[in-house]
C-alpha cells in the first residue's frame, strides 16, 4: 500500500475511535446516569419504593444486561477520556475566557468523577452484592448518609462533578457531532447545558437530602 494509503487508514481508525468514545459517553452512559438520578428520587417515598426503583430488576437477565450496557461503555469512556486527558493543554492563565475555563473544569471534574465512581460502584454495588450477598439496603445507605460525614461530603461533591461533567459534556458532544454550528445555536446549547446542570444537580442533591433525612 502506498504511503498515502496507510496514512488515510491510520487517520480513519483514530477518527472512528474518537467518535466511538464520544458516542458511548452520550448513549448509553449519560442517558442511564440521568435515569439513575431520577430513580433515586424514590428515596422521598421511603424504603420499599427506593429499593424497587434502584436495586431490583424484573429478571436476572435484565440485571446482567444493565451491567453490560452501562459498565462496559463506562470503562471504554474512561480509557478514551484518560487518553484525551494526557494530551490536554489547559491555557487558562494566558486566555481567561469562559470556554477555556469550562475546558479545564471538564477535565478536572473527570478525575473527581473517576475517584467518586470507583468508591460508589464498589461500596454501593459490588461490595453489597458480592460480599454481603444482597443489594444495597435503603436503611444502610440512609444511615451512612446521616451519620458518616465523609460519606455525605463524597456524595455531595461526587454528584456535583458528575452533573457538571455530564451537562457540559453534552454541549461539547453536540458541537463535536455538528448538531450545532452557528454562533446563535452555540449560545442556545450553552444555556440548555447550564439548565440541565441545575436540574440534574437538584435531582442528585434532592435524593441525597431524602436519604439523609430518612437516616436520622
Ligand atoms: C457518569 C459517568 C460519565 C458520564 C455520564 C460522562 C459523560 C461525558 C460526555 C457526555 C462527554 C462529552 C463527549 C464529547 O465531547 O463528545 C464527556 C467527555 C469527557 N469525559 Fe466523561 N463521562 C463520565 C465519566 C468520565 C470519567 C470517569 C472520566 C475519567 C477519565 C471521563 C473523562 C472525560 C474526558 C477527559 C472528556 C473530555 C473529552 C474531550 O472533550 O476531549 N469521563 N464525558
Amino acid at each position: 500500500m502506498s504511503a498515502t494509503g496507510s496514512t488515510t487508514s491510520h487517520v480513519d481508525t483514530g477518527f472512528v475511535r474518537t467518535r466511538l468514545g464520544s458516542f458511548l459517553a452520550f448513549m448509553p452512559l449519560s442517558v442511564w446516569t440521568i435515569l439513575h438520578l431520577w430513580h433515586n428520587l424514590a428515596a422521598f417515598q421511603g424504603a420499599s419504593a427506593w429499593q424497587s426503583e434502584v436495586t431490583e430488576y424484573t429478571h436476572p437477565l435484565a440485571q446482567f444486561a444493565t451491567l453490560v450496557v452501562v459498565l462496559l461503555p463506562l470503562v471504554l469512556h474512561i480509557v478514551w477520556g484518560l487518553v484525551r486527558l494526557k494530551s490536554a493543554r489547559p491555557n487558562n492563565v494566558r486566555y481567561g475566557f469562559f470556554a477555556n475555563l469550562k475546558y479545564a473544569v471538564q477535565r478536572l471534574s473527570a478525575l473527581g468523577v473517576l475517584a467518586f465512581l470507583g468508591a460508589h460502584v464498589w461500596l454501593a454495588m459490588l461490595q453489597p452484592r458480592f460480599v454481603q450477598h444482597h443489594a444495597e439496603y435503603f436503611g444502610d445507605i440512609a444511615h451512612e448518609m446521616h451519620h458518616h460525614g465523609p460519606t455525605l461530603a463524597v456524595y455531595l461533591l461526587g454528584t456535583l462533578g458528575v452533573t457538571y461533567h455530564l451537562a457540559n459534556g453534552l454541549s461539547t458532544f453536540a458541537m463535536g457531532w455538528g448538531v450545532v454550528a452557528s454562533r446563535h445555536a452555540l449560545k442556545k446549547v450553552e444555556i440548555a447545558s447550564l439548565g440541565l446542570f441545575v436540574v440534574l444537580l437538584a435531582m442528585a442533591w434532592g435524593a441525597i437530602y431524602a436519604l439523609y433525612t430518612a437516616g436520622a
